[in-house]
C-alpha cells in the first residue's frame, strides 16, 4: 500500500482524525497536556508500560510512543480480535475506575491509555501498533 499523507494543521488538542492505510484505520491524535500527564500516573496498571512487546517504530520507543510528545499515531485495531476501539475523550466513565482518557474496545472490554498501552486484566495481549510514519513538515505526516 502507498504511504498516506495526513494534514494535521486543523487538528485541535483532544481531537482524533482517522485515515486509512493499507486497509487499516490509522489514528492521529493531538494529546492535551492533561492526557500526557495522565499517562505517567497509571503505569503500574499497564501490562507492558515500556512497550517491550509491542510493534512500533524504534523512534517511538519512549514513554509517549511517538516522535512528538503531543501527536500520537497508532493503528486503531484492538490487538485482541481486531475490533476498533472507541476514543474515550473525557474518561472511561463507569467503564474503568479513574478518570483517565483512553480507548475502550466494545467487543470484549479491553482498555488502552492515550499512548495505546493496554491495561492489565483485559483480553488484549499487546499495546496498539504504532505504524511507520514521518513528519514531512510541522503540519504534515506521512504514514507508511
Ligand atoms: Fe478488542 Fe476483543 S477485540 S477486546
Amino acid at each position: 500500500g502507498a504511504p498516506v499523507e495526513v494534514d494535521i494543521s486543523k487538528l485541535e488538542p483532544g481531537q482524533l482524525i482517522r485515515v486509512e492505510w493499507r486497509g487499516k484505520p490509522v489514528w492521529v491524535i493531538y494529546r492535551t497536556p492533561k492526557m500526557l500527564e495522565q499517562m505517567k500516573q497509571h503505569e503500574d496498571q499497564l501490562r507492558d508500560p515500556n512497550s517491550n512487546e509491542a510493534q512500533q517504530l524504534d523512534s517511538a520507543k519512549n514513554s509517549y510512543r511517538s516522535k512528538r510528545e503531543e501527536i500520537f499515531v497508532a493503528v486503531g485495531i484492538c490487538t485482541h480480535l481486531g475490533c476498533s476501539p472507541t476514543f474515550m475523550n473525557g474518561g472511561f466513565g463507569e467503564k474503568v475506575e479513574g478518570t483517565a482518557d483512553g480507548f475502550f474496545c466494545p467487543c470484549h472490554g479491553s482498555k488502552f491509555d492515550m499512548a495505546g498501552r493496554v491495561f492489565q486484566n483485559v483480553p488484549a495481549p499487546l499495546n496498539l501498533e504504532v505504524p511507520p510514519y514521518t513528519f514531512l513538515d510541522d503540519t504534515t505526516i506521512l504514514v507508511g
